[in-house]
């Protein structure tokens, strides 16, 4: 952090004293004001509920900018990594910093890919669910049970351990992404293969079975490999958050996973893919495009509660660069699949450009957001609707490992307990029961 020039006064009408306030620069990005001594020189607190104004930490991982619809992943654009590299060497830049060369990578990827098969327990797990489970509600209890497993890399504090927690868990996710897919339509799992790459084996996991060869579509796994790529990471979003706070408290990384599992779940957040592609569903089963109009209409009547979802961004006030390569996809996978005229695919472009020429969408910027196509391309390519939340769990893993890992090596981290606004009851007494 550059300790910027400009200092911010703090000053009460009331008289109480005045306060100077240190601000900091970025590399990139709005500055930010130091408030980390405000309540013990003033005795208030800052009030930010959502945290829209509000940075909770510095970063060097991923940078948004908002308003020009730009994502840098350690400084390289979206656009570039989604075209150049693929998702493994992805993650090895979000871990490290830097983008491999051909040997690191060579050793990245074989110490992943001998990862890949989880303990033969975890099968068990499973068996617990009904068949008709959520994949999240599944993947949110095995990637927690996960913990249980590896009692020789739970210590945050250990350098090693966060490594090979770190490598465990890229490395299985899709190994438990496919096998909550095969529990629920009564398959059985199918283990990696280690000469597949890292997209290519998911795909395998997912629709291979034991009866016949399955050789993965070149084209499908390239487009799940730039999924997976564009859901790696994305700053302090709700998820991301969580798992910092979670493992502020120095518990092990699959529990803090586990806990960015549960909250990417939310609709308003990971859970958006599955109710977009569920939104055109409807829209489809309602008449298609020319229903677009009174959707819309919907959409504006604040007591409808009905959302245009994948549309919408707490940070983009412009296109989500994410959209625009999801869009792309769309065309390579549909076209490869011979469904360029997917009635889905058309009425998602007709959707969008009727949305961005209405003033109500116009005012308040809201624009595509990754979640607006994800779905029409996972579905294309066979993934159930249901699973989208728990692929993006997939992909996002090695972001929220990044950041929590670069929280845990901040030696000024502390355990996060933000503080609140009391609204409610003074101190009062109990009256005995019979007195109420
Ligand atoms: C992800 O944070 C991240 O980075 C998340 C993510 C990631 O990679 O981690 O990018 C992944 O979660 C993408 C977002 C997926 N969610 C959706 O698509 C759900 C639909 N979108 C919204 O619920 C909403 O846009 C949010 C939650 C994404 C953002 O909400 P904000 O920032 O709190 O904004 P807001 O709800 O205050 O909206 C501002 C205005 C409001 O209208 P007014 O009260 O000003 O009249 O826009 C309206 C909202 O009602 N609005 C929408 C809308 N999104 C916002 N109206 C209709 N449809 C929408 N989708």
């Amino acid at each position: 952090m550059i300790p910027s020039d400009v200092k911010a006064t703090l000053s009460f009408s009331d008289g109480s004293p005045n306060m100077d306030l240190p601000l900091y620069k970025g590399t990139i990005g709005p500055d930010v004001i130091d408030i980390r001594k405000l309540y013990a020189q003033t005795g208030k607190f800052t009030y930010d509920p959502g945290f829209l104004s509000t940075a909770s930490c510095n970063s060097t991982i991923t940078y948004i900018d908002g308003d020009k619809g730009e994502l840098l992943y350690r400084g390289y654009p979206i656009e570039q990594l989604a075209t150049s590299c693929d998702y493994l060497e992805t993650c090895y830049l979000l871990l490290y910093g830097e983008l491999p060369n051909p040997a690191q990578k060579e050793e990245f990827v074989a110490r992943v890919t001998n990862h890949t098969m989880v303990n033969e327990q975890m099968q068990f797990f499973l068996r617990g669910f009904r068949r008709d489970a959520h994949p999240m509600a599944v993947m949110t209890g095995l990637v927690g049970a996960m913990s249980a497993f590896y009692h020789d890399s739970t210590d945050i504090n250990n350098p090693e351990h966060r490594e090979i927690a770190a490598i465990r868990l890229i490395a299985k996710m899709p190994t438990l992404v496919a096998m909550a897919y095969k529990y629920t339509v009564g398959q059985p799992y199918i283990y990696p293969k280690n000469d597949l790459s890292y997209a290519g084996n998911f795909m395998r996991m997912m629709f291979a079975t034991p009866c016949e060869d399955y050789k993965p579509n070149d084209v499908l796994v390239r487009a799940m490999d730039r999924i997976f790529i564009l859901h790696a990471d994305h700053e302090q979003n709700a998820s991301t958050s969580t798992v910092r706070l979670c493992g502020s408290s120095g518990t092990n990384p699959f529990a803090a996973i586990a806990a960015g599992v549960a909250c990417l779940w939310g609709p308003a957040h990971g859970g958006a893919n599955e109710a977009a592609l569920n939104m055109l569903e409807d829209i489809q089963r309602n008449g298609g495009v020319a229903k677009i109009g009174e959707f819309i209409k919907q959409v504006k009547d604040k007591n409808s509660g009905v959302k245009l979802m994948g549309f919408g961004h707490r940070v983009y006030k412009n296109y989500d660069p994410r959209a625009k390569l999801m869009r792309e996809t769309c065309h390579e996978v549909l076209d490869e699949l011979g469904l360029h005229n997917d009635p889905m695919f058309k009425l998602a472009m007709e959707l969008e450009k009727i949305a961005l020429e209405d003033e109500y969408f116009v005012a308040r910027k809201l624009y595509p957001n990754v979640d607006f196509y994800s779905g029409i391309v996972q579905r294309a390519i066979g993934i159930p609707v249901p699973l989208f939340t728990a692929i993006f769990s997939l992909a996002r893993t090695v972001g929220w490992i990044a950041q929590l890992n670069e929280m845990i090596g901040d030696p000024e981290y502390k355990i996060g307990r933000p503080r609140q606004l009391y609204v409610g009851a003074t101190a009062r007494n109990v009256k005995p029961i019979g007195e109420r």
